[in-house]
């Protein structure tokens, strides 16, 4: 069943956001987007990644802050809004490392500020994008929502962790439904330049090496966004109440394993150069997706293969 009203979207000219936007907008329904256009990474990519989505008339997009009242008061007084997922956010944990009080700053006072405005403007309902880096360091898996979440390693996996945290307060006080949704590396077209999968095939399309912390060896749940972007739409479509929720793919694949897949999918040898691992950066993710699939039907079907091949096909096209 499908959530009543028209669902903003915060970070829509985002890789996940623009991806969910488009999925929305399939499926018959209105999307406000609300995103600043951060320079993180080039506004081109942005408004490429919203081209589909400003070609339908059910969309509509404000440039605003999410720190800013104003802006989201403007975002949810624009038409009726049934439900927000709130993906805006300065995204990637070694920056984080650099920039630790912008990344509070957006990431935790500007979730807030969602949260309360969703209570003013009276939305029942919000999807949350938080991320498998809330797990921390950790040598065995997979992951369970259950599991000690007490020790982040970089100032990201903390702004994560805490905008989860004043979510709770928000449903304890105000009866506010959110579904926490803990995103582990998401990848598929319109991946952000700076992830592993794509930051390496632009390096191996232009004959330069690529830079591999540590030995390779270190695992992520890669889950195509595809996937990922169904799950959301479930969370959205089903309020839990409080709920935090893990979307993997359910199985690690290392470092060495995605340049392998890259070389063979773009025909083009790697020249590897391995530097030491980073601080902040953990050594394994790994979702157990049991919860999701029961509370959700959560179910990803794209093979790691499946996906890089969907991946290298749109890095072709927009060249
Ligand atoms: N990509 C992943 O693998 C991954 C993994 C875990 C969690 N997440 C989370 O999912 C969400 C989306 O990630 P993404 O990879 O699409 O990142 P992205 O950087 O592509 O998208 C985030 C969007 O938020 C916008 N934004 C940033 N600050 C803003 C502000 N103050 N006000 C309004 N908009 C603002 C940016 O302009 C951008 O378009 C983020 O919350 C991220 O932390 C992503």
């Amino acid at each position: 069943m499908s959530a009543p009203g028209t669902v903003l979207v915060t970070g829509a000219a985002g890789f996940i956001g623009s991806t969910l936007t488009d999925r929305l907008l399939a499926e018959g329904r209105r999307v406000v987007g609300l995103d600043s256009f951060d320079p993180f990474y080039p506004e081109d990519q942005k408004l490429r990644n919203l081209e589909k989505a400003e070609a339908s008339g059910a969309f509509r997009l404000l440039r605003g802050d999410i720190r800013n009242g104003a802006d989201l008061d403007r975002a949810l007084a624009s038409e009726p809004i049934g439900a927000i997922v709130h993906l805006a956010a300065l995204a990637g944990v070694r920056p984080s490392l650099e920039r630790p009080g912008d990344y509070s700053d957006v990431n935790v006072l500007g979730s807030t500020r969602v949260f309360d405005a969703a209570v003013r403007a009276g939305v029942p309902h919000v999807v949350f994008g938080s991320s498998s880096s809330v797990y921390g360091e950790r040598s065995e898996g997979p992951f369970r929502e259950s599991d000690s979440v007490e020790r982040p390693i970089s100032p990201y996996a903390a702004t994560k962790r805490a905008g989860e945290l004043v979510a709770h307060t928000f449903h304890h006080i105000h009866g506010l439904s959110v579904t926490c949704a803990r995103i582990f590396t998401a990848f598929g077209p319109r991946q952000r330049p700076d992830l592993a999968i794509r930051k390496f095939a632009d390096l191996m399309l232009a004959g330069e090496p690529i830079p591999v912390f540590g030995d390779g060896s270190a695992v992520r749940d890669f889950t195509f966004v595809d996937d990922l972007v169904g799950g959301l739409v479930a969370a959205l479509d089903r309020p839990l109440g409080f709920a935090l929720l893990n979307f993997g793919a359910g199985r690690t694949i290392s470092v060495n394993e995605v340049i392998a897949q890259l070389e063979s999918s773009l025909g083009v040898r790697a020249r590897v150069e391995h530097l030491p691992r980073q601080p902040g950066d953990v050594t394994r993710t790994w979702a157990d997706i049991t919860r999701a699939r029961a509370e959700l039907g959560y179910e990803p079907t794209t093979s790691f293969e499946e996906g890089v091949a969907h991946f290298t096909a749109w890095l072709r096209e927009r060249a």
